[in-house]
């Protein structure tokens, strides 16, 4: 395979499973045959001078490339990013980005691009992070971090999705608070409103290992040409 292809990951906030849920796609792509690689354009938040999120998607990648190209923009404070760019005198640069996941497509059939925060968090004075997938040209699988509110979350995201006229290519459950009441009929309801695939509920699990969990996403239902 020449130039891949991939999808633009994003979730209901920050803190719902995105990396979780990239990592697992990576090792199920990696799984079918394709070779993989994971992105994450902005990164804000050092831990110890390293960006968990970069490392964690360094790692379920099957080519190696450079941190320059999976993650251009390492911002250090863990604030919003447009704030932590403009603290570090640094303007996110949407061409930046773009060059760098052209590299990463030359070595890998398949790119997952992690997003940061939600689809609309902006990303410099007068773009966001929809600016940034249709600068991609990527379709986007939305990540429903499964807690009360989250119906509402994951159709203002829909919504948004559709509103940037990029395809809404399927949806992932993610059970991240384990008391969380009527889960299936949330799980349910979202399936009736989403209009998108759903690819897999993955369950409350804290001592995960995203290759164990591939196997729960399918991503032979990943909507095409969407
Ligand atoms: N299904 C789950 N069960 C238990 N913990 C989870 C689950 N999904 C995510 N987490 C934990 O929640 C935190 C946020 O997940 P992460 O994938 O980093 O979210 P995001 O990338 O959206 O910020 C991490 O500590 C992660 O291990
Ligand atoms: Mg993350």
């Amino acid at each position: 395979m020449g130039m891949g292809s991939g999808y633009f990951v994003t979730g209901t906030d920050t803190g719902v499973g995105k990396t979780r849920v990239s990592c697992a796609l990576l090792h199920a792509f990696a799984a079918a045959g394709k070779t993989v690689a994971g992105m994450k354009p902005i990164a804000a938040g050092s831990e110890n001078g390293t960006w968990p999120d970069v490392e964690l998607l360094a790692a379920a990648s099957s080519v190696s490339v450079g941190r320059e190209h999976i993650n251009p923009y390492a911002l250090v404070p863990p604030i919003a990013p447009h704030i932590a760019a403009d603290r570090a005198g640094v303007e996110i640069d949407l061409e930046v980005i773009h060059q760098a996941h052209l590299e990463l497509r030359k070595k890998a059939d398949i790119v997952i691009v992690e997003g940061a925060g939600g689809f609309l968090v902006p990303l410099n004075d007068h773009e966001d992070s929809a600016a940034l997938v249709q600068a991609l040209g990527l379709p986007v699988l939305l990540v429903v971090g499964m807690r009360l509110g989250c119906i509402n979350h994951a159709l203002l995201t829909a919504h948004a999705v559709r509103a940037a006229q990029v395809p809404l290519a399927g949806w992932v459950a993610n059970r991240i608070d384990p008391e969380m009441a009527v889960f299936e009929e949330n799980v349910l309801a979202l399936e009736r409103r989403l209009d998108c695939p759903l690819l897999g509920i993955l369950p409350y699990d804290q001592s995960h290992d995203a290759r164990d969990l591939s196997p729960l996403l399918d991503i032979a239902r990943i909507r095409m040409g969407s």
